[in-house]
């Protein structure tokens, strides 16, 4: 568990921001006007990251590609800004104003100060022992440094906090949100609770004033021991192909990153078994009837971590009485050819299971925090509001509607509990987000440094 406080209730400084996203299988580098009125203008850049920097030997390799985006972006974007930012960097003190950069780190970290903290573990896949400990503001500023860029890492967000404050930013009702939560490649929530009913030893500088703290619950490691999350065969043999074995159990079941390998698992499980007749029909269907199934030794299907998460949207978006989609998908993506319609349809009711256990889990973190709230106790029946992100909830068809089917099972929501909570999609979430806090931090710093006036007021999460 991860704590930061956030505050904003005075004279904030809006404008422009520069955020950057670290945390699946982008990097993203955007820039973010800030109106101050609930909107904003966000200009973004997105690059794969290379699958050697994910496991690299050192943590410089992968900071310092990551500060060669930030410098192309700037380059790009923001040409003239940026030429004048440098050229002021080397005048006088007193005129020095670099970009203020909200860094979104998407892993846990013990966070200390607005601008740091230490990385406690990787998860999706990273895995970069030397940066472990590490403070990962530091060592952005220093790839930031080593290129001479006007670049200061002013904040550090975690995805689901940035999720959260967007939400809050952009929310036009009045209405504050109760949590915010990623489904993406990995899976995680952050929730504002009482100071009073934090136990855990707080160590670092924070703002006791609100009484409150957001809370990154680190959802996607709940229940390691297995004590109660479902369990196959298939599970762990995912968990021992990790480069993380035996942590995030709970991500390995709900996020994007892992429900494609499971599908692969007890797919080809059942190919293997001589009494099921998976992929193997020398008529693949009395529709096609010449066609003979055939599964290529290339197959995605017969190589570790080779079937993308992105069929089960296809499998769970086709119902037609073909389901030619899918079929075909099959074909091309995983080079199995003519496929039948009872192969597809098995594929489909394998794929839609783990799809659905994926959202029913989810359903269990939201349902967490919204009986820790409280808010449906309240007599005034108001919306509880939930700022969502990642590929899951955004592509992955019915993935929300099956979580509301399983919030009215869950006790003390119910249907009519269910009813009430809206889960909203908070788009570009961690952008923003990191932009928020990046201005927190500037108006944390000394107003001296500013030659600016206090202009807006705002009172989120007080
Ligand atoms: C990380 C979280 C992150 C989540 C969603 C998890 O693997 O541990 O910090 O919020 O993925 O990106």
């Amino acid at each position: 568990m991860t704590l930061l406080t956030i505050h904003m209730s005075s004279s904030a400084r809006w404008g422009l921001y520069l955020a950057v996203d670290l945390g699946g299988t982008n990097f993203r580098v955007c820039s973010v006007q800030l109106n101050g009125d609930t909107t904003f203008n966000l200009t973004f850049n997105k690059v794969a990251i290379p699958k050697e920097l994910m496991v690299a030997k050192t943590a410089r390799e992968l900071f310092s590609f990551l500060a060669d985006q930030i410098e192309e972006f700037l380059r790009a974007h923001h040409e003239e800004h940026f030429v004048e930012t440098k050229k002021q960097m080397t005048g006088p003190s007193s005129a020095r104003d670099p970009f203020r950069l909200g860094f979104t780190f998407s892993f846990p970290v013990n966070q200390v100060g607005i601008n740091k903290g230490k990385l406690i573990r990787w998860t999706k896949g990273f895995d970069i022992p030397d940066a472990i400990g590490e403070d990962v503001c530091g060592l952005l500023q220093e790839a930031i440094d080593r290129l001479g860029l006007p670049v200061k890492v002013a904040a550090l967000v975690n995805d689901t906090v940035g999720t959260l404050m967007a939400r809050a930013y952009t929310s036009t009702e009045g209405s504050q949100p109760i949590l915010g939560a990623i489904f993406g490649t990995g899976t995680n929530g952050a929730y504002l609770e009482k100071l009073s009913k934090i136990r855990k030893p707080l160590d670092g500088t924070y703002d006791k004033s609100t009484g409150e703290m957001v809370i990154n619950t680190e959802w996607g490691s709940f229940d390691n021991q297995l004590n109660v999350l479902p369990t196959t065969r298939w599970d762990a043999a995912l968990d021992e192909s990790t480069v993380n074995r035996g942590v995030q159990k709970f991500e390995k079941r709900v996020s994007g990153m892992f429900l494609g390998e499971i599908v692969r698992l007890a797919t080809l499980d059942m190919m293997k078994d001589e009494s099921v007749s998976l992929f193997r029909d020398a008529n693949s269907s009395f529709n096609d009837w010449k066609s003979t199934t055939n599964v290529s030794p290339q197959s995605g299907l017969l190589k570790p971590w080779g079937l993308d998460s992105s069929i089960m949207s296809v499998a769970a978006a086709d119902n037609t009485p073909e389901l030619s989609t899918l079929r075909q998908e099959l074909e091309s993506a995983l080079d199995i050819f003519a496929p039948s319609l009872e192969d597809a349809q098995s594929f489909k009711a394998v794929a839609n299971a783990v799809g659905r256990r994926a959202a029913r889990l989810s359903a269990v973190a939201i349902a967490a925090i919204v009986l820790q709230s409280g808010k449906l106790d309240g007599p005034d029946k108001e919306v509880v509001d939930i700022g969502v992100d990642g590929s899951l909830v955004e592509h992955y068809p019915f993935f929300r509607d099956m979580i509301y089917e399983a919030l009215k099972a869950i006790d003390g929501i119910g249907p009519e509990g269910a009813e009430r909570i809206r889960i909203g999609i908070a788009k570009d979430g961690s952008g923003v987000g990191a932009a928020l806090i990046a201005l927190v931090a500037a108006k944390m710093e000394s107003e001296t440094d500013f030659e600016y006036k206090a202009k807006a007021e705002t009172s989120w999460f007080e």
